[in-house]
């Protein structure tokens, strides 16, 4: 039997490493799209624990060097490969860079999706398409937000995402694609960029405790987030994929916590109180802040069985262990 194939375009962020590993043990044959950086070949430091030399035999990881920003590239990419599922992760996916960056944001996360459906659509193959739909769409709408809460979104990446998704919507109605859209609430994990306000902090507990730093510099600690764990959200993405139907679903784990409280528990899991050592700085204010995000996970819970299994707390506690550990501190 021949592998299936899988073309993850921002494979070697946070989401697409844990997904690289989750269709590779799956024994998918996993194709995806890196970026060209001028100092390294490409920056695959999350694929490590899969990444395979060009030159082994029987590989089933290949990375191919390219840009969502070029339409030809995706093209001739699809058309090569011939994948049976392709997941959209590539983004500009900072909410506060996307305020200095509005242009780029709005080129790579808002066309970047289109670029990719209309590649599918010439290449005249039938696959399926996950496009990384987010939280950020609903902006200021109350929760808890579903599948039917109103969309207001409050950033430029918050806009341009909601462009994403209605283009995947329109792809689906317009012609017949299996595309769908995962509307995910912020997922985290030891993996995530530094400058994600969990990763921020637990990475700021570890070098605290480990003598390397005194303080921490936050902005909005009042904002609300449904922070869930990585690895069981790219799960989700594959369900969809594998679902008779193609369905949108808000992914998210229903429960919520402030900035402030993660803090504290992230400290104080390090045995620290954290009033001693964060501080507030407005450049990381945002000009419009979404204040209050929590999912009603429901849906994904009762047509695919999806349900997320860690909460903020938990993962407060996992993401200090790991950047402590990384330091040679810890149990
Ligand atoms: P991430 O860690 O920021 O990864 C983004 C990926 O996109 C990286 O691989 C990055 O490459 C790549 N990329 C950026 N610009 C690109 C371009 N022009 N062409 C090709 N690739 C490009 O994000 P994540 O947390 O894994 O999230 C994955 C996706 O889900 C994103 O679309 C994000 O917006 C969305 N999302 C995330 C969350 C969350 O809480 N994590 C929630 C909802 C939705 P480099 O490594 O070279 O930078
Ligand atoms: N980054 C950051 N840095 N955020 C801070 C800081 C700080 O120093 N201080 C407070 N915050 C607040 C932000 O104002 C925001 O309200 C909240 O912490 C979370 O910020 P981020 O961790 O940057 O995530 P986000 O919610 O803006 O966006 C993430 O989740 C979205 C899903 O809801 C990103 O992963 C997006 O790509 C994703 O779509």
């Amino acid at each position: 039997m021949t592998a299936k194939k899988a073309l993850i375009t921002g494979i070697s962020g946070q989401d697409g490493s844990y997904l690289t590993e989750l269709l590779l043990a799956k024994d998918y044959e996993v194709h995806g799209i890196v970026r060209h950086t001028s100092s390294l070949i490409a920056n695959t430091s999350r694929l490590a624990p899969v990444y395979q030399d060009p030159h082994e035999s029987g590989r089933r990881l290949f990375l191919h060097k390219g840009d969502v920003t070029d339409a030809g590239l995706l093209v001739n990419l699809i058309r090569d490969i011939r994948p049976e599922e392709i997941y959209n992760l590539a983004a500009q996916s900072h909410v506060r860079v996307s305020f200095d960056l509005p242009d780029y944001t709005a080129n790579v996360t808002a066309l970047g999706a289109i670029r990719l459906l209309e590649a599918v659509r010439a290449s005249g193959i039938d696959t399926r398409v996950y496009q990384a739909s987010t939280s950020e769409m609903f902006g200021l709408t109350a929760p808890p937000q579903d599948e039917r809460a109103p969309f207001h979104p409050r950033s430029p990446y918050g806009i341009a995402k909601l462009f994403a998704h209605w283009s995947t919507v329109n792809y689906r109605e317009s012609y017949g694609m299996f595309a769908v859209s995962g509307i995910a609430f912020n997922h985290e994990s030891p993996r995530r960029g530094e400058t994600f306000v969990t990763r921020k902090i637990t990475r700021a507990v570890a070098r605290i405790k480990a003598g390397i730093e005194k303080r921490v510099y936050l902005g909005n600690l009042d904002a609300v987030r449904d922070w869930g764990y990585a690895p069981e959200y790219v799960e989700a993405m594959w369900l969809m994929l594998q679902h008779s139907e193609p369905v949108d679903y808000v992914v998210a784990t229903g429960r919520s916590a402030t900035v402030r409280d993660f803090a504290e528990a992230a400290f104080a899991h390090a045995g620290l109180d954290w009033r001693d050592h964060v501080e507030h700085d407005d450049r990381y204010e945002r000009p419009a802040d979404v204040p209050e995000l929590i999912g009603d996970p429901s849906k994904i819970a009762r047509e695919i069985g999806w349900k997320a299994k860690v909460h903020w707390d938990e993962l407060a506690r996992i993401m200090v262990d790991a950047d402590r550990a990384a330091l040679g501190e810890g149990a």
